[in-house]
């Protein structure tokens, strides 16, 4: 999960573009996606909430807190997040399915991040990478 001194870091260098590998449960993605709310009304107004249960692996965790958006339009501000596992990618593509600036992938995150790149989506400006990918046997 993301500490809250990242939004501080956002704010200050002006960035727009998060890259997440490993999404897991979209635990970051969804407390990203509200600090982007509040940054930029075109990202998308957060018209409600889903709460789920915490982590199954971690005795501290807490509830995690989906937003559901209206009105996402068009937005400089997206969120990018891969995931090797087919069951963090689904289910995080219908949690954040309100959201087309959040944009979710199944993927190696080597090779994701080599695909980014190479798009040109990284314009090498803009972008925080939060590098999260771990665990299993990748
Ligand atoms: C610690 S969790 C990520 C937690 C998440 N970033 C958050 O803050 O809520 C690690 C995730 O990385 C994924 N992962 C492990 N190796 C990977 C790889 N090579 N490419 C993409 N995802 C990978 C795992 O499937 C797992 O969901």
């Amino acid at each position: 999960m993301i500490e809250g001194i990242s939004r501080e870091i956002i704010k200050r260098l002006g960035l727009h573009i998060f890259v997440e590998t490993g999404t897991d449960m979209g635990e970051t993605v969804a407390e990203v996606a509200g600090w982007f709310s509040e940054m930029n009304p075109a990202f998308g107004k957060i018209s409600d909430y889903v709460t789920t249960g915490a982590r199954y692996y971690s005795l501290d965790s807490k509830p995690i807190r989906y937003p559901v958006f209206q009105n996402a339009g068009e937005s400089l501000f997206n969120i990018f997040t891969v995931d090797i596992d087919s069951h963090s990618y689904e289910n995080a593509k219908k949690l954040f399915n309100t959201n087309k600036n959040i944009k979710v992938f199944q993927d190696n995150s080597a090779e994701f991040l080599q695909k980014f790149i190479d798009n040109k989506v990284f314009k090498g400006e803009d972008t925080i990478f939060f590098l999260d990918a771990h665990w299993g046997k990748y």
